[in-house]
């Protein structure tokens, strides 16, 4: 049937329109298809121009619903839900597919570490960190760096004897080659784990004793060097409430800020014992924000003294509670991030004779009450984020 003349001119009016449309789907088709947690991540702040200004948090979440895992809670509001893994993952499916399905970060838990990185001097060997980086792009999640540099390290490094200059190009080779060969995808490195020693003064060890306290700010830049992009944190332990340690913390990362070294963030490991979290952990993160510096719980448990009983099990989830809820009130508060996430696979068992359970997965791998309370907290339609 001809088309009248007006028609006509409608149909080629609408053609230029139409295109620009289907344009436009395709480009949020292919954008939500290969980047499902970005966009979120973005409103994070964590991809945005400069790795130290937080964004301000999203301002819509869509409603939860009670079969959603914690990442599809948190993802949606530009919050971090992460857990380490280890090699467990490339054997066990449940494994593989709860650490896939309820988690929106990853932190590989020791191959990023400098035995495995750099087994020998100068021989680096990048691929078990390659495998959780791949196992993370497939299912969309951020991975967080853990750790360049620590006093925890191959006896060639402790044992060296060398000069001052030498070891100095040590750190620098194992920081920026380390950083360099996974730019653009390991989005957040721990650039320095555990400074300080327990008595809050610089903790010894083979770096401070040799190239003195300037070691961390050299740490940093050469890692911002390495991947300007890459948001760089120091993390340290029982720093989670107001005492001599995160005091001194608090001073070294003021300073260290002040003369411009690039610490972006600081990660609050959260192992929690005695099932207390100190009082004053919100106001905590709070200060350490003030300096205009990220907060992230970067290894939190919460170990139960056995045998596990359902009132210890209520306690424990009350403590995860909390601190997923300090850290939702902070917008400068990255994420939270489980060190593990099954009882089946922690550390606490092995090194806590006496104490378990620390995880919000039971050794099957069902959902335990601190499961439930970090899922609520997240659903909660008056979680801070979510107004
Ligand atoms: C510290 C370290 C981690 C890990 C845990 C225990 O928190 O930062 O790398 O070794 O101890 O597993």
């Amino acid at each position: 049937m001809p088309v009248p003349a007006a028609s006509r001119r409608a149909v080629w009016w609408l053609v230029p329109l139409a295109a620009a449309a289907v344009a436009v789907a395709v480009v949020v088709a292919v954008a939500v298809t290969r980047l499902p947690d970005e966009g979120a991540d973005r409103a994070d702040g964590d991809n945005g121009p400069t790795a130290t200004t937080p964004a301000p948090p999203p301002s819509a979440c869509p409603a939860p619903t009670p079969a959603d895992s914690l990442r599809a809670l948190a993802t949606p509001c530009g919050i971090g839900v992460g857990a380490a893994l280890n090699d467990v993952l490339f054997f066990d499916e449940k494994y593989r597919e709860t650490a896939a399905r309820e988690f929106n970060r990853i932190t590989p838990e020791s191959v990023l570490k400098w035995g495995t990185v750099e087994p020998r001097p100068g021989e680096f060997n990048f691929g078990p960190g390659d495998a959780y980086v791949a196992f993370a792009e497939e299912n969309g999640q951020r991975v967080h760096g853990h750790t360049l540099v620590w006093h925890t390290l191959p006896q060639w490094v402790i044992d060296s004897g060398r000069s001052v200059d030498e070891l100095r190009e040590v750190l620098r080779r194992h920081v920026q080659r380390t950083v360099a060969h996974w730019r653009g995808r390991i989005a957040s490195w721990d650039v320095v784990n555990e400074p300080l020693g327990n008595d809050a003064s610089l903790r010894d060890s083979i770096w401070l004793r040799t190239l003195g306290p300037d070691y961390i700010a050299d740490a940093f830049r050469w890692a911002r060097e390495a991947d300007p992009d890459a948001v760089l944190f120091i993390n340290d332990f029982d720093i989670e409430g107001i005492n001599a340690k995160s005091d001194r913390l608090y001073e070294l990362v003021r300073t260290l800020r002040g003369q411009g070294v690039p610490i972006d963030g600081v990660g609050f490991q959260t192992h929690v014992s005695k099932m207390t979290l100190p009082d004053s952990f919100e106001s905590n993160l709070r200060r350490f924000a003030d300096l205009g510096v990220r907060v992230a719980i970067t290894e939190l448990d919460v170990r139960v003294p056995l045998p596990v009983t359902q009132q210890r099990l209520e306690a424990q989830a009350a403590i995860y509670a909390r601190v997923l809820r300090a850290c939702l009130r902070l917008p400068a508060c990255d994420s939270v991030t489980t060190w593990g996430f099954t009882d089946a696979h922690s550390w606490v068992n092995r090194e806590f004779p006496g104490q378990g359970a620390a995880l919000p997965f039971d050794d099957a791998y069902q959902r335990k009450p601190a499961y439930w309370a970090l899922h609520d907290t997240l659903a909660a339609t008056d979680s801070p984020r979510r107004r």
